[in-house]
Parts: structure tokens; sequence; C-alpha cells
């Protein structure tokens, strides 16, 4: 295994052994998910929206699918500035000219090219024998070399290969060219211990795996994919491979806010940087949600609208005193603007006391604060969500009825 200190990146340059990568696929496997797709304007606004949030690379899409998905590639290379632009080809000839053709503009581009390897995809979808699609993994990797010197290759279904063979691949793309190497947990199968694994077989076993940057791509299938994502960054992983709430294909990928804030809240843990300016999170998560009309679940890690919201009286009343008694990291280091107290049947006389501050109310003496708070419950029993306009209405009403 390697010692040295830097890693030389065709588009990167030496790259410190501790700088994660953060390659994000919103726009190709995130847009594969069925109802995320998006035309060539709402690619196009994702893209610079993803620039400014700092990620190294954008898969922009895989532009043999279709033509609007050439295009939208082939925008984004000529017009977004920043991240690396990468399109995904199979191993076929065609696949490669298309992609290469697409991200041809960008000013840093890249190909990333895969072919699954694992013995139930070579038997049943691609119907190729080993030693075919080892000769596969050759050929791509060396035409898509002629191209741009930065070039990737996955090995589809890597995490139920066979170890022996994943070595031989692994070892046939470096020799052809390819500076990225992916393991894809494609089907979302793995535990962390798998894949903490697997990366440091290949990066024990394969002769010059220490030229090269290891990827991970991890999804969703048992909720486990951003556990993996740090399992194999811990292995000796540099990229790491994710999506915007992290939507793709059937339960999705990494997401990339968790990814980034729990490397940046357990420093400890993951001692690891990466360029993503975090305060611009929430906006990119909001825009995708506008863009594709699908919000994410309100108890979603950092980007849902409970993410920093607190109801039970107990944590309001800790948060009120200090928000660390409850919340591991700021709301505001993620885009939102503060902490929330919902006012509900949980909620207890301090945050209700804040809330009539917040409204306006100043401070409320302790007879008319006890009886609105009374009634604030019964209100909190009947109703879910009680909003700041019915706690002003019946805060009005008691005044106006008994303290007045
Ligand atoms: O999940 C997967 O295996 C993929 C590859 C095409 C990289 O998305
Ligand atoms: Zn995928």
């Amino acid at each position: 295994m390697t010692t040295s200190t830097t890693i030389n990146h065709p588009n990167f340059g030496a790259i410190d052994r501790d700088r994660v990568i953060i390659f994000d696929t919103t726009l190709r496997d995130g847009e594969q998910s069925p109802g995320f797709s998006m035309n060539l304007d709402e690619k196009l606004r994702m893209a610079e929206a993803l620039a400014e949030l700092g990620v190294d690379v954008i898969e922009a899409g895989f532009p043999i699918a279709s033509q609007g998905d050439f295009e939208s590639v082939r925008h984004i290379a000529e017009t977004v500035k920043g991240p690396v632009i990468a399109g995904l080809a199979r191993s076929g000839r065609e696949d490669i000219l298309r992609a290469a053709e697409a991200v041809k503009p960008a000013e840093r581009k890249r190909i990333h090219t895969f072919i699954s390897t694992s013995p139930l995809h070579m038997k049943y979808k691609l119907r190729m024998e080993p030693e075919a699609v080892l000769e596969a993994v050759t050929r791509s990797v060396a035409l898509a070399r002629d191209f741009t010197d930065d070039v990737e290759w996955s090995a589809e279904d890597g995490s139920r290969t066979d170890a022996d063979f994943l070595c031989r691949c692994v070892e046939a793309a470096i020799k052809a060219g390819a500076t990225t190497i992916n393991i894809p947990d494609t089907v979302g199968y793995a535990v962390p211990e798998d894949i903490e694994r697997i990366f440091t077989m290949l990066r024990e076993r394969v002769p010059g795996a220490d030229g090269v940057i290891f990827s991970t791509h991890c999804h969703n299938d048992l909720g486990l994919a951003v556990a993996n994502t740090l399992a194999a960054v811990r292995a000796g992983v540099r990229q790491i491979e994710c999506t915007i709430n992290g939507i793709g294909e059937r339960a999705g990928n990494a997401a990339l806010e968790e990814v980034v804030m729990a490397i940046r809240t357990r420093p400890d843990a993951a001692p690891y940087r990466n360029g993503i300016e975090t305060t611009r999170i929430l906006r990119t998560s909001k825009l995708l949600s506008t863009i594709t009309g699908f919000d994410v679940q309100p108890n979603k890690a950092i980007v849902g609208r409970n993410a920093f919201a607190h109801e039970s009286g107990i944590h309001q009343d800790g948060v009120l005193k200090n928000a660390a008694t409850y919340e591991i990291m700021t709301p505001e280091s993620v885009g939102w603007q503060k902490t929330s107290l919902v006012m509900g049947k949980h909620s207890g006389r301090a945050a209700f006391r804040d809330k009539l501050r917040a409204l306006g109310y100043g401070d409320v003496g302790d007879n008319a604060l006890n009886d609105a708070f009374r009634r604030f419950k019964d209100l909190a029993d009947r109703k879910k969500l009680v909003y700041d306009e019915d706690i002003a209405a019946l805060f009005d009403e008691t005044v106006v009825r008994d303290h007045l």
C-alpha cells in the first residue's frame, strides 16, 4: 500500500491524501430514477448550482442514452466552469465516441466508462465470458484515453464480483490508462465491512493501485449508502460518488449532504477535507426539489424541514439554553436561517414564552402566560400543527378576555 502524501491526477494535479474528491451524479444516476428526469434548462441550472456548491466533478449525463442527454452534457461542458465535467459510457465504441464528443468543450473533462464484472451480470445481462469482459475493459479504457487523460473505469456490480477477477479487471483498467477506479455497490447489497475489505484488498493486491484514485459509488437499498461510503474512505478511497438529496435508482445513492456533513461534523472519525461550501447545501437541495417536483421527507437528515426543528418541551428548553444540547451542527452551517421551535402538544412553557416574544408580545406576565399556555395545549391536542397565527389569535383572545 502507498505511503506517499500526494497523488497525481491529470485534472487535479497533486492531491493531498486527506483530500476527498466529491463526484456528483445527480444529473446522471440521480436523474435515472423514475419521475426525476430534467430538461436541458433544468440540468444547466442544477449544474451551475453544483459548481457553486463546490463539487469537484459533475457527471452531467449519459450521452448515448438520448439526443437530449447528449445536448445537456454538451451544454454543461460548454458553459459550466470549475468542476470537471464527466460523461458516462458503456464499454462499446459508439458509447465512448458519443461521450467524448459531448464532454469535448469542457475546460476539464472526463470519460467514465463501465462494464459489469459480477458473475450474475456477466452471465445474464451481458451474456459474456469473463475473458471477453476483461478484453472490453482494456479496449474501452484505451479508447477513452485517446480523448482525455482523465478516464474513470467502473466495475458495475463490483461489490458482488469475485475478488480475483475484480483484481484482474482493475489491473487491466490501470494498465490501459484509467486514472480513477470506481467500485460501485450497484444494488446496495454491501455492508460497511464488505466495502472496507474490497478496497483494502484492491489497494494491497493490484499492481499500480497507488497511482490511481479509488472511488466509491453506493446505492441505498439497505439504507447503508452513507455508512458504506464512509467505510470506503476509511479504506483509502478518495473519490465519493453521491447525489443531492440522495436521489438515484430505486432507493437512491449516497446523499451528498449527509456524507459531507458527516465528514465535517466528525473530523475525529473522518479526518478528510473536501471543497464543499456547506452553507449552500440547503439551497441546492431546494433547487433540486423545485425542479423535480419532489420534496424530501420532513425527517431527511440535514435538509428535511424537521432536521433542525424541535417540538418536545424538554428539547426546546435545552435548545433555548444551549443549542448544542440537541444539535450536533448549526442550522446556519448548512444554509438554514436558524433552529425552529415547532409548537405542538409536546412543547413546553419556555418555548411558548419564547414564541410569544418572537411574535412581538414582549415579556408576558405569568398569569396571562399560564392561561394562554393552557389554551394552547388544548388546541395542540386537537391540531397536528399549531401555526404562529393560531398562537397570536389565542393569545390576543386570552388577554382581551381575562387580563384587560
Ligand atoms: O450503480 C452503478 O453501478 C452505476 C455505474 C454505471 C457507475 O451507476
Ligand atoms: Zn449507480
